[in-house]
């Protein structure tokens, strides 16, 4: 499939996630949408400090638990979905700070601005776009972070070096992504299903951390990493998909 076509059947299907006509996994396939933020790193605190309809459990991490937020800050997040991390980032950066949530589906934009609008973060804003062409000033973010997407771009490569190009000197990245120890089978690699799955995509861990050093980034570090599991995935990937949690730093 060509790389614009795989971006439609995505954006199809996160489309159709936004507006709840279908969820991530099979109904009644395994644990609730709050279960599965749980267990990805997320406290009930957490959950209770964001709009519910923002929670879709289709993360694998919980980027503002580990990228040291502070009140004034600009943030931006990659893939933001309804906004789970852009709302949680928001009681972090405070009235002085701002977070902008970048995402290519129409229907999570609309339903991201609409929860704002309708939960009062005023310090929130939502842009239609492509994390490989980040409508984004260049040199005006602090922090960006991201939950589950990278591995949804077939360009990695060019998605962090836009991530560079908009940070601040010093700023720095907070990434949960999906990467894979060893080979995937190659018929889980063509199919589309499995890349909107957030698993055909996934890079090997040190191809992964090697691609964002070659976008130009220092200090490249797994904060944190654990064996990843969804309810109904395929037994060949068991053992094979492991989420990780990736800081570094763009230098002065
Ligand atoms: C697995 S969901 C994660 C959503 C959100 N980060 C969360 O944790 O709830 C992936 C999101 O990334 C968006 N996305 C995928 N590829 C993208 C791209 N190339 N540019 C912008 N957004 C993208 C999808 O539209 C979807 O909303």
């Amino acid at each position: 499939m060509e790389d614009q076509d795989l971006k439609e059947f995505i954006k199809e299907r996160y489309g159709k996630i936004a507006r709840g006509e279908t969820l991530f996994c099979c109904p009644g396939c395994g644990p609730t949408v709050a279960d599965q933020c749980l267990a990805v790193g997320y406290t009930p605190e957490d959950l209770q400090l964001v709009p519910e309809s923002a929670v879709l459990g289709v993360g694998c991490g919980n980027p503002t638990a580990l990228a040291d937020i502070a009140a004034g800050e600009t943030v931006v997040d990659l893939g933001s979905g309804a906004g789970i991390d852009v709302f949680l980032a928001a009681t972090k950066v405070g009235d002085r700070g701002r977070v902008i949530g970048v995402d290519m589906t129409e229907d999570m934009v609309a339903k991201g601005r609409l929860l704002a609008e309708q939960h009062g973060f005023p310090n929130v804003e939502f842009r239609l776009g492509y994390i490989e062409h980040l409508p984004v000033d260049s040199g005006t973010v602090d922090v960006v972070i991201s939950n589950c997407v990278i591995n949804l771009t077939p360009d990695k490569l060019a998605s962090f070096q836009e991530v560079h190009r908009v940070l601040k000197p010093g700023g720095r990245i907070l990434i949960a992504d999906l990467v894979t120890a060893g080979e995937l089978p190659p018929d889980v690699r063509a199919s589309a299903a499995a890349w909107a799955d957030c698993l055909a995509g996934a890079m090997e861990k040190e191809a992964y951390l090697e691609t964002i050093r070659h976008a130009g980034f220092a200090e490249v570090a797994v904060v944190s990493e654990s064996p990843y599991e969804a309810p109904g995935m395929d037994e060949r990937l068991l053992g094979k998909i492991i989420s990780v949690k990736v800081r570094a730093f763009k230098g002065q």
